[in-house]
């Protein structure tokens, strides 16, 4: 990637707070949001302290703002709903990353960053310029210690969302070709960020998923998450 790719790491990222934030991404239907429980409950049983934690809707700003984003009656253009999320992430950082990061805390979130250039700009067509810049302005700069991508095929993908047919969200409407997008956002960013992404095959079992991802955290993290 070139220097001016907007989803290219930079040279030499700057120290981030003394916490460790660990992402969760992957498209809708993906058991990132179980594999995050499921790790929680690991913690949560080995007495290891944690926030959990999601984008959108963690503040009460941005419960209100995730309602607008999901609702699908209500129009909202690719660039309108760039701003909500980036409004959601900016309150996110303030009430929630930043003070848990800053203590030295764990911070497991169900989507971040990632998210949005993936969803935004690959599944939209927005500017990755746009949507990088936006979004290292409203998390001020951080950035996620550890992003676990859950990788799921389009095809595995129609099979678990229509499971959930009744009360689709404004994104689980946009159907496979949207989607194919965004998994295709996910799995080049993954690659651009292979230093900090553990990427997984989401149609493996999810005990086999976990296992993985206390690996991965016991290997890069020994001090955390080691036993
Ligand atoms: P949610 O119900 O939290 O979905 P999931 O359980 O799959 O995480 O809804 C969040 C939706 O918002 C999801 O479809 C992805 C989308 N999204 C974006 O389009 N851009 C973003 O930046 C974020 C954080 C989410």
């Amino acid at each position: 990637m070139t220097p001016s790719d907007p989803i290219s790491p930079s040279v030499s990222p700057p120290a981030g707070p003394p916490g460790l934030l660990v992402a969760f991404e992957g498209v809708d239907g993906s058991g990132k949001s179980t594999q995050l429980r499921r790790l929680s409950a690991r913690l949560a049983a080995a007495k290891i302290p944690h926030t959990v934690t999601k984008e959108p809707g963690a503040t009460p700003l941005g419960k209100k703002l995730r309602e607008i984003l999901l609702d699908p009656a209500l129009p909202a253009s690719a660039l309108a709903q760039l701003f909500l999320f980036q409004a959601d992430r900016a309150q996110h950082r303030q009430e929630v990353l930043s003070p848990a990061l800053d203590r030295g805390g764990i911070v497991l979130s169900d989507r971040l960053s990632d998210a949005t250039m993936a969803y935004q700009a690959f599944g939209f067509g927005l500017s990755r310029e746009l949507v990088a810049t936006l979004t290292r302005v409203a998390l001020d700069g951080l950035r996620p210690d550890l992003t676990v991508l859950l990788d799921l095929p389009v095809e595995a993908l129609e099979g678990r969302l229509s499971a959930r047919a009744e009360g689709r969200t404004r994104f689980e409407r946009l159907g496979r070709d949207y989607f194919d997008r965004v998994r295709r956002g996910y799995l080049e960013i993954a690659r651009v960020h292979a230093d900090r992404t553990l990427f997984l095959d989401a149609t493996l079992p999810p005990d086999l998923l976990e296992k993985q991802i206390d690996a991965e955290l016991a290997r890069r993290f020994p001090g955390r998450f080691g036993r």
